[in-house]
């Protein structure tokens, strides 16, 4: 995605043709906007009924939750009436032919049917026919013009991968049409010579700016394009109970790589999360990371013949956290320890010690350098320092404990350095207590992510796979960290799996959570209770629910493949 030629520079704003502005706000801050445009609006109107339309909005609203704002915008067009009238009439007669040659051709009938309707539509009622143009536009606020920049294009690559993967394409702006579109848009920031040309733009192609939320609810510039493909290549999961077909969840085509398997106890989740891993493993390559808590995944998976490598976090193996901080911009150091250390919880919620922790780091890693050999020392001298005793003693409890853990080789030494499927044994680490376990994850996710979030993935088959069994030991405390990764992940080829029991275990973040799982699969469990609660993200009619509590016992489940809310009732096949 290359930057194209400058085209205007005043003092504040400067404006790129391929629908790049950026702009300077209060103080130091830059920020920008860029456009994306629709380029396959599909004009016709498709046979869904309104409901599925809305069903279907909602989740290909849900799924644009990326982490950061995105606007729709749209355009009318007016068409030439008599232009479209003509074209109606020839594609009319084609079908009209069609249909004589072939009557059982249903197809045929119902494109007649719509476009006869569409042609009444303005002949008879005098509706003017209308062309959408629909575009996107994402923003960013940084410190400086090129990281402005970069983070524009990054987040519109992010947009354009999601938006195909639900079928909808789009293009970069192009010269005159990004300039006359950033002058539609931004108004406000731009002067002078461009609203001219925007006006004269306006007035040639008597262009009008709908209400954005006109894109929203036009389902026609949804296509349906991705629908049949989602489950006829990829990972095989088993067969469909009533059609017996196969049922394969294809990942470069499904809305994101992740996973979430939700059941009671004992039914199978941790099961299902091996058969996805290592068919992930197999089918596309992706190297494999499981956090283990309960250590049951190496003689699990050494049971089903497949090769594992086994990091024992808290023995041989420590958080290295002072190895991470090499790897990091030395002015971010401080922000990314105390955020570390407080998704895990250690320090509850507790704003003034956080505060004291920040300003604890801050003056250890000034006087540190690049020395980390005696971080934590350090660290620990500047915590005696600290005047309030009690706020003293609780950061003086947490770095001896993470100093501990810290101990031995890297975690990022030796997750670089593993096979295809590595298991991160945590179970030591759960020992010490759930807020040890939510900081052991927290320092491994960062070391995922600073090993393999670092460039935005070409195509939708995820690098790494990281699995979280026992999901709910995380959740515990509404830690946002597995969210956030499922949000960034899937634009950087990262999958996160999860297994957890109950959609509660979720929290206040179940919905996010469902509508950010790819793939759902919910094993049966005889509560119904929580059948009805996964009616909410499943299309099952009350009805249905019944049937399924019913029908599905162990080794079945009933799943879902995003952008397709429809559930398919499965047997899922484990064999190896
Ligand atoms: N489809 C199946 N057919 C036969 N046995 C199965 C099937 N799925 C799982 N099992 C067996 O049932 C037992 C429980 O499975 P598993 O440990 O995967 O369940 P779980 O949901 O992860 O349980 P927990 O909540 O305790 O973690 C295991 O012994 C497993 O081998
Ligand atoms: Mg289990």
């Amino acid at each position: 995605m290359g930057i194209a030629s400058e085209l205007l520079k005043l003092d504040d704003v400067k404006v790129y043709s391929n629908g790049l502005i950026v702009f300077k706000k209060s103080g130091s801050e830059v920020c920008g906007k860029k456009i994306i445009k629709v380029s396959n609006i599909i004009t016709s109107i498709n046979d869904l009924s309104e409901q599925e339309v809305l069903k279907y909005l909602k989740t290909y609203f849900n799924s644009l939750n990326l982490g950061f704002p995105v606007e729709v915008r749209a355009i009318f067009k007016p068409l030439d009436k008599e232009r479209v009238v003509s074209e109606l009439n020839k594609k009319i007669q084609n079908l009209l032919i069609t249909i004589d040659v072939n009557p059982s051709n249903v197809k045929a009938k119902t494109d007649l049917d719509r476009l006869v309707k569409f042609k009444d539509r303005i002949v008879r009622h005098g509706i003017q026919p209308y062309d959408v143009l629909a575009y996107y536009v994402v923003e960013a606020c940084s410190g400086s013009e090129e990281d402005v920049i970069k983070l524009l294009n990054t987040r519109a690559s992010l947009l354009m991968k999601t938006l195909e993967s639900l079928g909808v394409m789009t293009n970069e702006l192009k010269g005159v049409e990004g300039r006359a579109l950033l002058q539609m848009f931004f108004r406000g920031h731009t002067y002078g010579l461009y609203d001219l040309l925007i006006r004269l733009l306006r007035w040639r192609y008597s262009l009008r700016i709908a209400s954005p939320l006109l894109a929203v609810f036009n389902p026609h510039i949804i296509s349906m394009r991705t629908k049949f493909d989602l489950r006829s290549a990829g990972i095989y999961l088993g067969f469909n109970i009533l059609t017996s077909e196969d049922v394969y969840w294809n990942v470069e085509k499904c809305l994101n790589p992740h996973v979430l398997v939700v059941g009671p106890s004992g039914i199978g989740k941790t099961e299902t999360l091996i058969t996805v891993l290592v068919r992930m493993c197999s089918t596309y390559s992706t190297k494999v990371f499981v956090v283990d808590v309960k250590n049951e995944y190496r003689d699990r998976l050494l049971r089903r013949g497949h090769e594992v490598g086994v990091v024992n976090l808290g023995v041989e193996v420590g958080l290295g956290i002072n190895h991470l901080m090499r790897l990091i911009p030395k002015s971010f150091r401080a922000t990314y320890l105390t955020e570390m250390v407080s998704d895990s919880m250690l320090l509850g919620s507790d704003k003034e010690v956080t505060a004291t922790l920040y300003r604890v780091f801050s003056e250890a890693l000034e006087f540190v350098e690049d020395n980390y050999s005696n971080f934590w020392g350090v660290i620990k001298d500047v915590v005696s320092s600290v005047d309030d005793e009690y706020v003293q003693y609780r950061l003086m409890r947490m770095v001896n404990t993470v100093e501990s853990l810290d101990r031995g080789t890297p975690l990022i030494n030796a997750v670089s350095g593993s096979g295809p499927i590595t298991i991160v044994n945590m179970s030591n680490i759960s020992m010490l207590g759930v807020d040890y376990l939510n900081l052991s994850m927290s320092v491994f996710f960062n070391t995922i992510q600073l090993l393999y979030m670092s460039n935005v993935s070409e195509n939708h088959v995820p690098k790494v796979q990281v699995v979280v069994d026992e999901a709910w030991q995380f959740l515990l405390h509404k830690v946002p960290l597995l969210l956030k990764l499922l949000k960034l992940g899937r634009g950087y080829g990262v999958s996160i799996a999860l297994a957890t029991q109950s959609l509660y275990d979720l929290g206040g973040l179940s919905k996010e959570y469902i509508e950010n799982a790819g793939l759902l699969i919910a094993l049966p469990s005889p509560d119904m209770m929580y059948w009805k609660d996964l009616s909410k993200y499943m299309r099952v009619s009350y009805d249905e629910i019944r049937d399924y509590s019913l029908l599905l016992g162990k080794g079945d489940a009933l799943i879902r493949i995003l952008p397709d809310p429809r559930p398919i009732p499965l047997r899922l096949d484990h064999e190896v």
